[in-house]
């Protein structure tokens, strides 16, 4: 049986953690995998997670099963953070999945199951593990235009056009909450309503993952498409993580969320879900979600973590308004102006992979062959020498 299986393609971003590692140059810098990094490169723990562990570690008297749907204060918890009150809670099934990637693949199956002939529509471009999960499981895919290289910004025409002229009932059309990744590019509100509108008329239903939330705008801010999504269509699934936001990367710690107009689906929507964790791994991780429920369920905690994520936010957003403006001042031109315009962990610089590697030969920068730059990997004193490299590469 083993002779028969193949190399599989290397994941690309994952693949930039060794390169990087085995590079023996001392100033690269490490734009690749979408984690956050502080200005010394450390993941840090954060403080809230850190006592909710703690306080998990004192309390905690069983490690027994929870339920297939996980804990249903976690589920509770976490619909709030996202949804707020867009929707009645009756309205949502909800389970805990390993990660946001357990989240979205649990969503893939949900669509199958429901629908085999739903095509699903993505960005181009979106995360490239969108697409592997999609073409694993054997899904129809069709991508819609996303992103302008030439102004850095969303091809926003582009986007509308192939949605009208494409989408038939049922399909299913994927979308970034908030920190499009890969390329940090967001609609705003007043093109979200656009885009509702489209999914209305023609009776697609969206899928949202929402991945980054407050690292844009803010917590509230970047749900707010979400909830606008959500309270005006008839269906909605959602994947969240907890990976980035609580920094909580390896604890695998998501939520599928499918929600409906019609609360007498909730039941069976419920149940849909439970079935298929129990197919894929029976009860989905719990020590993260865990730790996210403390936290959100205990106002002290919450306000330390809310905080401690606004500096994380903070602090991107000023390196993103430092590199544009070091570019600015290098070039002469407002070229680069959208870097300071992008929200999020990433930004996509709109070049080739020849000058993609050309930067990584010359001056040590990791960034994903797409150009897609991880903010978070920069700090005050290696902006300077990236928007070098960029100029001296000629992008
Ligand atoms: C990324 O896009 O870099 C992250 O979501 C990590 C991953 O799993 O690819």
């Amino acid at each position: 049986m083993f002779e028969n299986l193949k190399e599989q393609p290397a994941d690309k971003i994952l693949a930039l953690i060794e390169a990087f590692k085995a590079d023996p140059r001392d100033g690269k810098i490490d734009l690749g995998v979408g984690v956050y990094k502080n200005a010394e490169g450390v993941t840090p723990v954060m403080r809230a997670v850190k006592a909710a562990e703690k306080k998990i570690w004192e309390e905690q008297i069983t490690k027994s099963y929870t339920g297939l749907a996980g804990d249903p204060a976690y589920a509770d918890a976490m619909v709030g953070l996202v949804l707020g009150d867009a929707v009645e809670r009756g309205q949502v099934a909800a389970v805990a999945t390993p990660g946001g990637t357990g989240a979205v693949r649990q969503a893939f199956e949900l669509v199958k199951m429901a629908n085999p002939a739903a095509r699903v529509f993505y960005s181009d471009p979106t995360w490239p593990n969108h697409v592997s999960i999609l073409n694993y499981l054997g899904m129809e895919t069709q991508s819609y235009r996303y992103f302008d290289s030439e102004t850095g910004g969303v091809d926003f025409e582009g986007m509308i056009a192939d949605l009208k002229a494409n989408l038939k009932a049922g399909d299913v059309v994927l979308l970034h909450g908030c920190c499009h990744n890969p390329t940090g590019a967001n609609l705003n509100l007043v093109q979200w309503k656009e885009v509702v509108a489209v999914l209305n008329e023609t009776g697609a239903i969206p899928m949202i993952d929402i991945a980054y939330q407050g690292f844009g705008d803010g917590l509230d801010a970047d749900a707010e498409a979400t909830r606008y999504v959500a309270a005006n269509v008839p269906e909605l699934l959602i994947a969240a993580s907890c990976s980035k936001n609580f920094g909580i990367y390896r604890e695998r710690t998501g939520l599928l969320m499918a929600v409906s107009a019609d609360a007498a689906k909730t039941k069976v929507n419920q149940g849909s879900l439970a079935f298929l964790n129990r197919q894929n791994y029976s009860f989905p991780p719990d020590h993260g979600a865990r730790i996210v429920t403390t936290i959100l369920t205990d106002p002290a905690l919450r306000a330390d973590w809310a905080a401690e994520l606004e500096e994380v936010r903070l602090g991107m957003l000023e390196l993103r308004k430092q590199l544009a403006a070091e570019l600015q001042r290098l070039t002469g031109s407002d070229r680069f102006a959208f870097l300071g315009e992008h929200r999020g962990m990433f930004s996509r610089l709109g070049t080739t992979p020849e000058l993609v590697e050309k930067m990584r030969a010359d001056s040590g920068i990791y960034m994903v062959g797409d150009s897609r730059m991880n903010i978070a990997g920069l700090n005050t004193k290696t902006v300077p020498i990236l928007a070098q490299a960029i100029v001296d590469a000629g992008v």
